[in-house]
Parts: structure tokens; C-alpha cells; sequence
């Protein structure tokens, strides 16, 4: 801590958020797990029959699927801050974006304080908010309508069709599960970035963060 410094907690992330990232985390992980066994039977077989890995996967994938639709109900609905929180600004996108960047590649590893300083309005960095909101508005339906389909094929098979066939959406939702996997490794990294190595993790079991402040 610099000095002078003292800390103060803030009661950050509130227990349905918690309760849905922790349910989703195992869920993603689930579905990485069984996932391999799926696409690659002949190198992996983590849950004995290849019918177990798959039931497996379809249960974390519905559950996964659910649990979204409770999230953005959750922000839109109750906690109105999926907008504050989630899209970034203008400033973000023209200074936000690259300064973060700089920190996380460079003036991280000098020591220097991250140039974002958190707040209940303004939670997230530019590259948290970019990330978050292409992962859960662009790659998470995306890898939950390709996956109801796999799990629906004869009665929507019209769908398929029209998509392109079962081997273009069999290909789809592999590859977007492999950025998932990508971003999980890289959001894993960044989880550790924080003021010490738990602090972000404990926050996102407990809710409050413990920050930096000035004596009064
Ligand atoms: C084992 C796996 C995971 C770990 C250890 C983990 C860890 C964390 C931590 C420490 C935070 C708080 C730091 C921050 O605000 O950025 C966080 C937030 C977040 N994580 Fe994860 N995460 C995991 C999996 C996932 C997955 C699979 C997704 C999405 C598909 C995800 C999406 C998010 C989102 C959207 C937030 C911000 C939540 C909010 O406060 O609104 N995480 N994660």
C-alpha cells in the first residue's frame, strides 16, 4: 500500500450476481470438461461412457443457458445498471481502452497503480467492460443457441438448414467454446491483477472490495 494510504470496503458486488457467476463458472467449466470427451472420445474419456459426458454436458448447458437469462433479468430489471456498468464510454474506447492496456502489459509489472479507480458507478476498466460485454452479449448466445440446436436437431432441423447444416454448426459451437475456454484462461490471469493476489476473488465470494483511500 502507499503510503498514507489506509483501506476502505465497499460492498461491490451483491449476492445474485455472486450466486449466478459462481453457478455459471462451474457450469463453463462443466461443459469444457465434457465438452473434450465429446469432440475428442478417442484421446479422453473423463466420465466413463461417452452417453455420461454427454447427458453431463446437456444438463450444465441448460443450466447455464437458464442462469443468463437470470442475469440480464436481474440487471436490467432489478439492480437498472447493466448500461452504467456494462457499455463502455466514448472515453473508454478512445483513451480507456489503450491506457489499461499499457498498465496490464507494462506499468503492471513496474509496480504502478492501475489507472482505473473502482466505484459502485463505474466498476469495471474499459478492457473489463469490452470483454464482459462481448462474452456474455455475443459469445454466450451464440454458444447457447448453437447449443440448444445440437440438442434439438430433429425437430429443428428447418433451422439448421437455413444456418448452413450440422457440420458449419457443429464447427461453430466448438470454436466459440475454444474462446471460451480463452477468455476463461486469460479472465483466470486477470482475476489475480488486484490490489493483492485474492483480493478480486474474495470479493466475488463476499461481495465487498477492499480499496486504497486517502485519510480524511
Ligand atoms: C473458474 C472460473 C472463474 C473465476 C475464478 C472467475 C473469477 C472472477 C473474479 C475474481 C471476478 C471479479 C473481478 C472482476 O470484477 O473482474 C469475476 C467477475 C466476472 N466474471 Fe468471472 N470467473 C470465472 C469464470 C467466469 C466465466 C465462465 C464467465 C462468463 C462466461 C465469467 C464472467 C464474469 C463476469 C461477467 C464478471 C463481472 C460480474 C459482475 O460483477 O457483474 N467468469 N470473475
Amino acid at each position: 500500500m502507499s503510503e498514507g494510504m489506509t483501506t476502505e470496503q465497499i460492498y461491490m458486488t451483491p449476492t445474485p450476481v455472486r450466486i449466478w457467476h459462481w453457478l455459471n463458472a462451474l457450469g463453463i467449466v462443466t461443459l469444457c470438461i465434457t465438452g473434450i470427451q465429446i469432440r475428442f472420445p478417442e484421446y479422453a474419456n473423463i466420465f466413463g461412457t461417452y452417453k455420461a459426458a454427454i447427458k453431463l454436458h446437456d444438463v450444465a448447458g441448460v443450466t447455464v443457458s437458464i442462469s443468463f437469462f437470470l442475469w440480464i433479468f436481474y440487471y436490467l430489471f432489478v439492480a437498472r445498471s447493466l448500461v452504467k456498468l456494462y457499455v463502455p464510454n466514448v472515453e473508454d474506447i478512445k483513451r480507456g481502452l489503450f491506457t489499461q492496456a499499457f498498465f496490464y502489459f507494462f506499468y503492471y509489472f513496474l509496480g504502478e497503480k492501475n489507472p482505473h479507480t473502482v466505484s459502485l458507478d463505474n466498476k469495471f476498466n474499459a478492457i473489463q467492460k469490452m470483454s464482459y460485454l462481448l462474452i456474455m452479449f455475443l459469445f454466450l448466445p451464440l454458444v447457447i443457441a448453437s447449443g440448444l440446436l445440437l440438442m434439438n436437431i430433429a425437430p429443428l432441423r428447418g433451422w439448421i438448414i437455413m444456418i448452413g447444416g450440422i457440420k458449419f454448426l457443429v464447427d461453430a459451437h466448438y470454436l466459440i467454446a475454444c474462446s471460451f475456454f480463452a477468455f476463461l484462461c486469460v479472465h483466470i490471469y486477470m482475476a489475480t491483477l488486484g490490489h493483492t493476489p485474492f483480493s478480486h476473488l474474495r470479493q466475488m465470494w463476499t461481495g465487498w472490495e477492499e480499496m486504497e483511500s486517502h485519510p480524511h
